[in-house]
């Protein structure tokens, strides 16, 4: 596969940390054009904050942008305010677990978000005086990007490809129906959707991603590099496997998927995923299903079709594509 511009859209967050690192240290199949932030696993001011601490890890210059602090509507019914999944929970023993961090373990940034830009805006100019066409990379709520296209369409002549993680057909996490990353915006995703109609979407939900992921093996590997960046990696798998094991155990005891950077991974080889179709998938509004995707899988379906969904992929590509690219840093 060619080259692409990409740009990262990213709740950061243990996974989308591990996520922007795959990217910026692929640049033989990224150009990162920029990483906008966007409120989800923490406040916006955290999702930024931690953007740029793992940016500057990596001593990349690559702009960082602001993004959108709350979903379009979703907060507006007061009873689908009462619905987010928690992010952590206290043992017994009083040691508390949860999947992302306040603030991840790394310096302070000493870096600034790009100044007086927003990503709904910065998205319409870059994508406007872009000469060649960007993929799009969404690894948390879709916010920014719905924004952007409700205020001008136009923008999409100049998307390549939109590839998202989120959703989820057999499996779920927010709620019996719904993913964290749709259910935190689901008026934003139908809209995501809807441009699937006009340009190739991709949808990565968690049927693929529950299969992406880090075992206590692959921490002990990061850790024994003895580096900033070595140890950085391996306290987010930790965080992910203890996680997991009390909040969400999995098919398999001590396993963690890094569900955003299966998106980079597949960008960077597609045979990593070894189920995948392409079908109409809608995204359900308000109500018991709120936030559920709705992949129809008929071959004969109502509507145009409009996403290509990964339903299976295989572990131990991932784990070796993944583990080699992050060993670059070494
Ligand atoms: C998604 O939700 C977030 O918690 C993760 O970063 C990932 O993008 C998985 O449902
Ligand atoms: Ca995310």
């Amino acid at each position: 596969m060619s080259k692409r511009k990409i740009i990262l859209d990213v709740d950061t967050g243990s996974d989308d940390a591990l996520a922007i690192m795959t990217a910026l240290l692929a640049p033989e199949h990224f150009e990162v054009v920029g990483i906008c932030s966007v409120h989800g696993n923490r406040p916006i001011e955290n999702t930024t904050e931690n953007t740029l601490r793992v940016v500057e890890l990596l001593g990349s210059e690559v702009p960082v942008i602001r993004g959108c602090a709350a979903p379009l509507t979703a907060q507006i019914d007061p009873l689908r305010a009462l619905r987010i999944r928690a992010n952590q929970k206290e043992l017994e023993d009083g040691e508390q677990v949860q999947y992302h961090a306040e603030q991840l373990p790394l310096p302070p940034a000493t870096r600034t978000p790009l100044p007086g830009a927003y990503a709904s805006i910065w998205y319409i100019e870059t994508l406007m005086a872009a000469k060649e066409k960007i993929t799009l990379v969404m690894v948390g709520p879709q916010t920014n990007f719905a924004l952007a296209y409700r205020i001008e369409p136009r923008i999409l002549e100049q998307v390549e490809e939109i590839v998202i993680m989120g959703g989820g057909h057999d499996q779920h996490n927010s709620t019996g129906a719904a993913e964290f990353n749709i259910f935190a915006d689901p008026e934003a995703a139908a809209i995501v959707f809807e441009c699937g109609e006009k340009v190739p979407l991709t949808v990565l939900p968690l049927d693929a991603t529950h299969l992406a992921n880090m075992r206590p093996h692959h921490e002990a590997l990061f850790r024994s590099w003895g580096t900033a960046v070595g140890d950085f990696v391996a306290d987010q798998i930790r965080e992910r496997l203890d996680a997991y094991n009390v909040m969400q155990p999995l098919h398999e005891p001590d396993i963690a998927p890094i569900h955003d950077a299966l998106c980079l991974i597949y960008l960077m080889d597609e045979s990593v995923i070894t189920k995948k179709k392409f079908v109409r998938a809608d995204v359900v509004c308000g109500g018991m299903a709120d936030g559920d995707t709705l992949f129809d899988t008929r071959y004969y379906t109502d509507r145009p079709k409009n996403c290509t969904v990964c339903l299976s992929t295989d572990e131990e590509k991932f784990a070796a594509l993944f583990v080699e690219v992050l060993s670059r840093a070494r």
